[in-house]
């Protein structure tokens, strides 16, 4: 046997027509290497899936990260993987500013011969930051004839350089009947804004909630990114002692609501504004949806059945949301544990806030209830 095979070997090494020139064995062996190419892509194609769906799994797409009003995309994961490190692209459609016509909604209708294309903001949710601002896109998007780019653009505060061409580019596709809207928070505050809008024109939509618990959430934003940062009693007052309030720190600023909305008073209408509390948006999310869907001229579609109080989240959460059919809470920079904060601060808070308040509920004619 053993020298069976060596005499073989000597043949194939002195054979003056080797074995490769054999056209049957050329054929065997191109199909050897087209087996080899095949496998190797499936093997590498089903790898990455594999890793994607894993991370799909373990890790639910986050909600877009959100700073002071600010949005960014999700980093791409890293996973260690035969003791390398590979970095993963999310391939979820959502976690990206602009959203994807790739949508199956989109692709249906593609099919069907129509093409969306993407508008100006109809309507613009302009603030208040740590208002429940991001609550109240996820659920009116919800709505079929709204469509909201995924992320804070910042166009009208940040970005108002790069023209209306740009702004256009970052809307959402949408079709014949369909609302275009965008949130940054930080519109309600930034002097220029109004102007700004004015030029463009759309309706707004404002969530407020007690300007108190707004500062503190925005405190408790800003302390978790930022280690060591001093106590919210030290920041919100003049020289640390609960006597004067620093309006000029602004989570305090933020909060006197009367003074923004004067200025946008200057370019629109009352008309042209929706005030949404942020409070009964947490209480009764359904009703402050419902007016939202009033004001914007839509049916009433997103009702009570879209919605679900989840007990460890503390807040109401969606059954299902716009790009999945499963339960969906707002992420964990939405809804955080706030610190406890001394109860003379806060008291001293009211006292400043209150005549503020007040003039801002005779602006809108709707009594908050703030403390
Ligand atoms: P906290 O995280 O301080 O509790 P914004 O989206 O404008 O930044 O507002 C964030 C705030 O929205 C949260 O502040 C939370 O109080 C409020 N909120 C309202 N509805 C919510 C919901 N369904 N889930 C999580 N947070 C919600």
């Amino acid at each position: 046997m053993l020298k069976k095979v060596q005499w073989k070997k000597e043949e194939m090494l002195l054979s003056p027509n080797p074995w490769w020139t054999s056209t049957v064995n050329r054929t065997i062996i191109c199909i050897l290497i087209v087996c080899i190419v095949y496998f190797s892509y499936t093997f590498n194609t089903c790898l990455v899936s594999s890793i994607n769906r894993a991370l799909r799994r373990e890790s639910p797409p986050p909600a877009p990260k959100e700073t002071d009003g600010t949005t960014s995309t999700t980093e791409a994961p890293e996973m260690r993987i035969l003791g390398s490190i590979v970095r993963v692209v999310p391939l979820i459609p959502g976690s990206e500013c602009n959203e994807s016509e790739s949508f199956p909604k989109y692709r249906f209708l593609q099919t069907q011969g129509i093409i969306p294309t993407r508008q100006l903001p109809d309507t613009l949710i302009i603030g208040v930051k740590k208002s429940g601002t991001r609550a109240l896109l996820e659920f009116v998007r919800l709505h079929p004839d709204v469509r909201a780019a995924g992320c804070e653009v910042h166009f009208f505060d940040r970005h108002y350089n790069k023209g209306l061409h740009w702004y256009r580019h970052h809307m959402p596709p949408t079709i014949e009947g369909q609302i275009t809207m965008e949130k940054t928070p930080s519109y309600f505050i930034t002097k220029e804004v109004p102007q700004r809008v004015h030029h463009m024109k759309s309706q707004h939509e404002t969530p407020h909630c007690d300007p108190v618990t707004r500062a503190i959430s925005d405190y408790t934003q800003a302390a978790s990114k930022k280690k060591g940062m001093k106590r919210f009693e030290e920041l919100a007052f003049v020289n640390g002692s609960l006597g004067v309030v620093d309006t000029k720190w602004a989570p305090v600023k933020i909060g006197v609501y009367s003074k923004h909305l004067e200025r946008w008073l200057q370019y629109f209408p009352l008309s042209q504004f929706l005030f949404v509390s942020g409070e009964r948006l947490i209480e009764d999310p359904a009703a402050e949806i419902g007016r939202v869907q009033d004001f914007l001229g839509l049916k009433r579609v997103v009702t009570e059945k879209h919605f679900y109080f989840n007990a460890t989240k503390g807040f109401p959460c969606l059954l299902k949301s716009e790009s999945s059919s499963s339960p969906h809470c707002l992420g964990k920079t939405k809804g955080r544990n706030h610190p406890v904060i001394e109860p003379n601060a806060i008291a001293r808070l009211r006292e400043f806030y209150r005549p503020f308040n007040v003039k801002f509920y005779q602006i809108t004619g709707i009594n908050f209830g703030w403390p």
